[in-house]
């Protein structure tokens, strides 16, 4: 039934399509644009696309250039993938380049009028959110009040692994519910993988299986005059596994209020310094349910990817590991716990993270942004109003010209450069988490806890693959899901030495 409809209006649209195909071309300005493969009719490039995006991408732009086009459906995208043309997008461009191209399903229940992630740059409540975000979430202060929480869900993390010592352990899997712990406790001081609310117990689930629905290619998406019908339904979808995951948050908040009023507590949490503005009426009840859904989904399988990278590259490498194990044993031998504090102190941990960021970056496309204003160019080529831009990180961050053998896990390099190359994107050929307006907001407190988590593993641990399978045939290639994972998930014994 879903498919006749999908001929029905197939072929009912064509003849509009071309129209519009022409139209759009028409209409793209006076500039020159980038070059890019040859489109099909209403298809665009959308059969160039096939395999893992970041590496079709990267394919396509060593053929067709650092500053490329690509029809999707009815839709452009301009794909920038090299450190000069970010460079020139971020230093000239930012502001007009920092709206979303927003997926049709975020429009379920309205989300995208109030996400953070979705709202264009210009608009006042974006600024609000991000304002409070820096202000009262993850400045130094609010952070350091949380810190406690934060460690402490990293030694329950450890305490697992204890627990499963001489076993072979899927390392993602096990990080992620941590992460999730942690990113839960700090905010609204909750567990929701293994404690808590039976209805918190489904949000890990939702939470997946959301992004993936966001993610998925939706006709509305690439023929946006279909969007009204909602062809494949993934706006309605959508909109009901939001409905729950802000019930369920709902549920949390509701509790805290409770709670607050009948005893009064010291803020204790990030929740607790919502509600204090949500009080004091800086924000609205639905910006703190947005808020809290933001940071669930775009804090903790980050994170958790990330540290699953590094020690695949790290026991992938075992002079890597033997040289940062040496580190942290040199320095901190004597502790029986690591502290954050004690992580950020680890030159060579640090340089390990961020080229564990380098070689495979966890968003390797970002999110896409879109072009707000005419007259924007990139290299000399014209970058359409309205289109859709892509950064490939992964091809910036793999780029020859600017990083000496780009395909190797060498965290030397980063060594000699550490207080130059940062992870907020000011060097361009080093942007994992962004750079310019949209760069991530939750830097502050990723590069505290990843090195912290990964510390904390090296130093109770020795770590083996199972079965005796040598260093080097450890397979890290990577799969483009909702994130750069590791295509074959890490799995790894850890041997107990303290
Ligand atoms: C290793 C960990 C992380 C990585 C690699 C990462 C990476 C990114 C990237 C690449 C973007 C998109 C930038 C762009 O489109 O220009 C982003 C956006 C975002 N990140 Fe992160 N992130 C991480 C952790 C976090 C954490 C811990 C939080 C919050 C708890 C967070 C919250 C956000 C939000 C809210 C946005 C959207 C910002 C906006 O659109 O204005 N991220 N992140």
């Amino acid at each position: 039934m879903e498919l006749e409809l999908w001929l029905l209006w197939a072929l009912l649209a064509v003849s509009l399509l071309y129209y519009l195909t022409n139209t759009t071309l028409r209409l793209s300005g006076t500039g020159r644009l980038p070059p890019g493969p040859r489109p099909l009719p209403i298809l665009g490039n959308l059969l160039d696309l096939r395999g893992d995006l970041h590496h079709t991408l990267t394919r396509l732009a060593r053929v067709h250039g650092p500053i490329m086009r690509l029809k999707l459906g009815l839709t452009t995208a301009v794909v920038v993938s090299s450190r000069d043309a970010a460079r020139e997008a971020f230093t000239r461009h930012d502001r007009r380049l920092a709206a979303r191209a927003v997926p049709d399903a975020t429009r379920a229940l309205r989300f995208c009028e109030r996400s953070i992630i979705w709202l264009p740059s210009s608009d006042p409540l974006w600024k609000t959110l991000r304002g409070i975000i820096a202000t009262h979430i993850f400045s130094p202060r609010s952070l350091a009040v949380v810190r406690g929480i934060r460690e402490r869900k990293v030694r329950d993390l450890v305490d697992y692994f204890r627990g499963r010592a001489g076993q072979e352990v899927d390392v993602r899997h096990a990080v992620f519910s941590g992460v999730l712990n942690l990113v839960s406790n700090a905010f609204c001081s909750v567990d929701v993988v293994d404690v808590g609310a039976e209805s918190a117990k489904g949000l890990r689930e939702i939470v997946e299986y959301l992004i993936e629905l966001i993610s998925k290619p939706n006709v509305s998406d690439l023929f946006p005059f279909l969007r009204l019908l909602d062809l494949q339904g993934w706006r309605r979808w959508t909109a009901g596994h939001l409905g729950k995951i802000f019930r369920i948050l709902d549920d949390i908040i509701d509790h805290r209020l409770a709670e607050t009023s009948s005893s009064k507590d010291k803020q204790s949490d990030f929740l607790d310094v919502l509600l204090e503005l949500m009080s004091t009426g800086k924000i609205g009840r639905d910006n703190l349910t947005t808020i809290l859904f933001d940071v669930f989904t775009a804090g903790s399988d980050t994170i958790a990817i990330t540290v699953e990278w590094a020690m695949g590259e790290l026991l992938r490498n075992p002079r890597i590991m033997a040289k940062v194990r040496a580190e942290i044993g040199d320095t901190l031998g004597g502790k029986e716990i690591i502290e954050e504090p004690d992580a950020a102190s680890l030159p060579y941990l640090q340089a390990v993270v961020k080229e564990a960021m380098r070689l495979h970056p966890v968003g390797p496309i970002m999110l896409p942004h879109k072009a707000v204003d005419d007259g924007i160019e990139i290299g000399g080529y014209a970058v359409p109003k309205g289109c859709t831009v892509i950064f490939n990180a992964w091809a910036i961050m793999r780029d020859p010209v600017t990083w000496e053998r780009p395909d190797e896990f060498v965290p030397e390099r980063f060594l000699d450069r550490a207080a130059e190359v940062d992870f907020r994107g000011k060097e361009f050929e080093f942007i994992p988490f962004g750079s310019g307006r949209r760069l991530c907001p939750g830097i502050p407190m990723a590069e505290r806890v990843v090195p912290h988590i990964l510390a904390s593993l090296l130093h109770a641990f020795e770590w083996r693959l199972p079965d005796g399978v040598p260093a080097e045939q450890l397979d890290v290639s990577e799969k483009f899901t909702t994130a750069n994972v590791m295509a074959v998930p890490l799995k790894a014994v850890p041997i107990v030495i303290i």
